[in-house]
C-alpha cells in the first residue's frame, strides 16, 4: 500500500467496536464530576469507535495530545495502535496513576514527533484550554501523515458547560465567574479564564478549518448528541448556545 493512502477500516483480528450511544455518553456526561472515571472510559470507547468508521486503528500510530491520565490512550492501545501521550503537565498525567508506557511531558505547540509521523492525531477536551486554537491546530496538522486524521473535541464557551466549575455564571464574564468562584470556593477555579480556559467557539474554527487546503472536514458535529444533530453546526450563533461540544474530524491532504 502506498505511504499516502488512506487505511482499511477493518482489522484485521479484532470485531468492530460499537460507538457507545448518546443517550449513556449524556447521561455518564451529567456524573462527570462524581464519577469521571465512568465517562471518561465511556467516551474513550465511543471516540476510538468513530475514529474506526474513517481509520482502522490496529498497528497505527496515534498521539493523544493533552492526553491527561490516558483513558483515550489506553482506549487505543487496547485497539491495537501505537499511542504516544503528549501531555504537558505531570499532575494530570498522573493523576489516575502511573502513565503507560510511551507518554511524554510536551506541549501541543511544539510537539516533540517528526513531520507527517503519525496516522491519527487525537485532542479531546484540550482546544479550550490553549490560548492559541490556530497555533494548535497547525501543530497537530503537521505531524499527520498525508491519508491521516486529525480528531479535535472540544467544549464551547458559550454553551452550558462553558465556563466547566464556573459555569453558568461564564455567561455573566469569564473574568466574573472566576472571582465568583474564588469567593465561594475559597480558592481559584482550575480551569481558570484567560490562563487555562479561553473562550472558544464554533464559528472561528470551522472556518479556519474550512479555510486550510491541507485538510478536508471529514465530520463536524455536537459530540455528545446523535448524529442527525449535524444540522445544528450550520445553524451561526444558535450552535454556540446549543453544540456543547464540537467534534471534527479532519482527513490530511497530500
Ligand atoms: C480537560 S483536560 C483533558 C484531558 C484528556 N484529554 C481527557 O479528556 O481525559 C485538558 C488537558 O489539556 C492539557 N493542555 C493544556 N494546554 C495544553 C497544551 N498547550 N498542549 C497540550 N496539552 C495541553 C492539560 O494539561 C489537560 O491535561
Amino acid at each position: 500500500m502506498p505511504a499516502d493512502a488512506p487505511p482499511s477500516t477493518a482489522s484485521a483480528t479484532m470485531p468492530p467496536l460499537r460507538p457507545v450511544g448518546a443517550f449513556r455518553l449524556l447521561t455518564a456526561f451529567t456524573g462527570e464530576q462524581s464519577d469521571p472515571n465512568r465517562f471518561y472510559s465511556l467516551l474513550a470507547q465511543d471516540s476510538v469507535a468513530l475514529i474506526e468508521r474513517h481509520a482502522a486503528l490496529e498497528g497505527r500510530r496515534v498521539a493523544d495530545i493533552g492526553g491527561g491520565a490516558g483513558y483515550f490512550t489506553s482506549a487505543f492501545r487496547d485497539r491495537g495502535a501505537h499511542c504516544l501521550l503528549v501531555e504537558p503537565d505531570a499532575d494530570e498525567l498522573y493523576s489516575n496513576g502511573a502513565p503507560g508506557r510511551a507518554s511524554v511531558i510536551g506541549d501541543g505547540y511544539w510537539l516533540p514527533l517528526a513531520d507527517a509521523s503519525v496516522d491519527v492525531c487525537f485532542s479531546s477536551n484540550v482546544l479550550e484550554h490553549v490560548k492559541d486554537p490556530a497555533g494548535f491546530i497547525d501543530e497537530m496538522i503537521r505531524i499527520t501523515r498525508p491519508g491521516g486524521l486529525v480528531y479535535l473535541s472540544y467544549t464551547i464557551w458559550l454553551s452550558p458547560w462553558g465556563g466547566h466549575e464556573t459555569a453558568p455564571f461564564h455567561y455573566l464574564g469569564g473574568h466574573y465567574a472566576a472571582r465568583r468562584y474564588a469567593r465561594r470556593h475559597g480558592k481559584e477555579p482550575k480551569n481558570l479564564y484567560g490562563q487555562s480556559m479561553f473562550p472558544t467557539g464554533v464559528g472561528p474554527i470551522l472556518s479556519l478549518v474550512r479555510r486550510r487546503s491541507d485538510v478536508a472536514v471529514v465530520e463536524a458535529r455536537p459530540r455528545y448528541y446523535p448524529r442527525w444533530c449535524k444540522f445544528l453546526v450550520l445553524i451561526p450563533g444558535l450552535r454556540e448556545l446549543l453544540t456543547w461540544n464540537l467534534l471534527v474530524i479532519l482527513r490530511r491532504q497530500a
